[in-house]
């Protein structure tokens, strides 16, 4: 008999977080980790317990945004995530040392789970997750394992990220995950089809990658935060 103890491990890690958020698409390059970083910034501000978990294997970038240098989880009855600007801060770039990682299909999905297995994020209001790109074995084990929680889907202004967006929310909807809004980013100001909130870009949300008091200044940031608000995220 092979009985898997990952998920009632992971369940009990996550009893006391209140709100898992998926933040999700399904290309490179649209967003993720700018919405998820700055996101959980923009909660930890409102005062809500946060943490913020960088699960992007192949390119993790949340501590780039948020500017986090020289961090490192605690050993204390598996990690404990180290605080960053009021967000507990755990990514796997802790465990890779800034290289691209050469982990394939069945060994991501492991490392991500053992990483959800021994993460010790304690109470939280929130737990931002920047999802890897697409609905891989990977991402769609983040799911699985992390019961309840909630996809906040990025996409571009384009037509062909809003057909392959369209075709993963019927993947999403047929294995029953919740999926929160779709969130078009970089607009230019309209909505598109399928667009629940719009992000428009922001040419200064560059120079603001890496500090987090500049990063929450930004256009960028006010309007995730109505973005946010709309999406029934925060009241
Ligand atoms: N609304 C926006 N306005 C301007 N630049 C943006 C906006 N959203 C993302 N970017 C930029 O696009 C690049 C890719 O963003 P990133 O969050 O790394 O994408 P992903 O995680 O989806 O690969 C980053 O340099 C980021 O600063
Ligand atoms: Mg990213």
């Amino acid at each position: 008999m092979n009985i898997d103890p990952r998920p009632s491990v992971i369940a009990e890690r996550l009893k006391r977080v209140k709100r898992v958020i998926a933040v999700t698409g399904w290309k490179g390059g649209i967003g993720k980790s700018v919405t998820a970083a700055t996101l959980a910034l923009l909660l930890a501000k409102k005062g809500y317990k946060t943490g913020l978990f960088d699960l992007d294997f192949a390119g993790a970038s949340g501590h780039l945004v948020l500017g986090a240098k020289g961090l490192f989880p605690k050993e204390e009855k598996g990690l404990e995530p180290p605080v960053y600007e009021g967000v507990k801060f755990m990514s796997v770039v802790f465990f890779s040392e800034n290289k691209a990682v050469p982990l394939r299909g069945a060994n991501v999905s492991d490392a991500i789970i053992e990483l959800l297995a021994i993460t010790q994020w304690g109470e939280l209001d929130f737990l931002v997750l920047d999802m890897p790109p697409g609905i891989n074995d990977a991402a769609l084990d983040v799911m699985r394992f992390a019961r309840g929680a909630e996809v906040l889907a990025v996409t571009a202004p384009s037509l062909l990220a809003h057909d392959v967006l369209e075709r993963s929310l019927e993947l999403y909807k047929k294995l029953g995950v919740p999926v929160l809004g779709v969130l078009e980013n970089m607009s230019a100001g309209t909505r598109a089809k399928g667009a629940d909130a719009v992000v428009r870009r922001d040419p200064g949300l560059e120079r603001a990658l890496g500090r987090p008091a500049a990063l929450l200044k930004t256009a960028f940031a006010a309007d995730l935060a109505r973005a946010a608000a709309k999406l029934g995220i925060t009241r």
